[in-house]
């Protein structure tokens, strides 16, 4: 009885130091493969060499005017009978850059007040939290010592709309895009509240009603 209990013990002791005793030791022989075929794969990496083609990478372009999958465009119009395709080439929309890459001054979209409720309601649900419901930069995270861009001040009143517009869908340093979750159109509503806002931080006590004055309390 006591001999097979050593025995065991013995034959547990061995299992775990064979197992774990040697972790971390160094070794110039090739790690055991326990499935090679996983390991080395006849496949295209993203971005990996390839003598094949003439610029030697893997990656190929899409075919011109591909309509990629998953984004905002509504299927069925993209793939109905009358739809241009315009949109897919108006990079001022899409990307805030002129036919030439320069940053687009004004906006793709009507400037009129429901655009300007629109952009209202997205700055309010995407951007308020950090740059602040008057985006002077004092949102709810600032308690929490994160310090977000005060969009009011002179550096962004001087900066073009595109670039403003790239910011809000691309992020920039420490802030993430906006891409995903609203159109281009929503995005660039969101700059054009961005304006008011902008606009609303240096008005003068005369530009302000009479009867809004005392709503304020001035
Ligand atoms: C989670 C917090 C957060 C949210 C939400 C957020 N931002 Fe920002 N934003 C930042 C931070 C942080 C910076 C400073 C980035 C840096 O300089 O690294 C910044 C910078 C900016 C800038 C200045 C970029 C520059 O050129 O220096 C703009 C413009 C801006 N944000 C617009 C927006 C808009 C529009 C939204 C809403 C769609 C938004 N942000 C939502 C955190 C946020």
């Amino acid at each position: 009885m006591i001999r097979n209990v050593i025995i065991v013990n013995l034959l547990l002791f061995v299992v775990v130091v064979s197992l774990l005793g040697f972790r971390g030791a160094k070794s110039r022989k090739e790690p055991i493969e326990v499935f090679p075929d996983m390991d080395r794969q006849a496949k295209y990496l993203p971005q990996g060499e390839n003598p094949f083609f003439s610029n030697g990478m893997n990656d190929r372009l899409p075919p011109l005017n591909s309509v990629e999958r998953g984004n905002e465009l509504k299927l069925k119009s993209v793939f109905s009978r009358d739809y241009s395709g315009e949109r897919l080439t108006d990079t001022a929309l899409l990307y805030g850059r002129d036919a030439s890459g320069d940053w687009v001054k004004g906006f793709p979209i009507p400037v009129n007040r429901d655009q300007m409720r629109l952009g209202q309601e997205k700055f309010d649900l995407f951007c308020s939290v950090c740059h602040g419901p008057a985006g002077d930069g004092a949102g709810i995270v600032r308690n929490y010592g994160m310090v977000a861009a005060n969009l009011v001040q002179d550096l962004y009143r001087e900066q073009s709309e595109g670039e403003l517009f790239n910011t809000a869908s691309w992020g920039k340093g420490l802030m993430m895009g906006y891409a995903d979750r609203m159109s281009p159109e929503e995005r660039w509503a969101v700059i054009l509240y961005v304006r008011a806002l902008q606009r609303a931080n240096s008005a003068t006590l005369d530009e302000i009603p009479p009867s809004k004055r005392k709503e304020l309390g001035l």
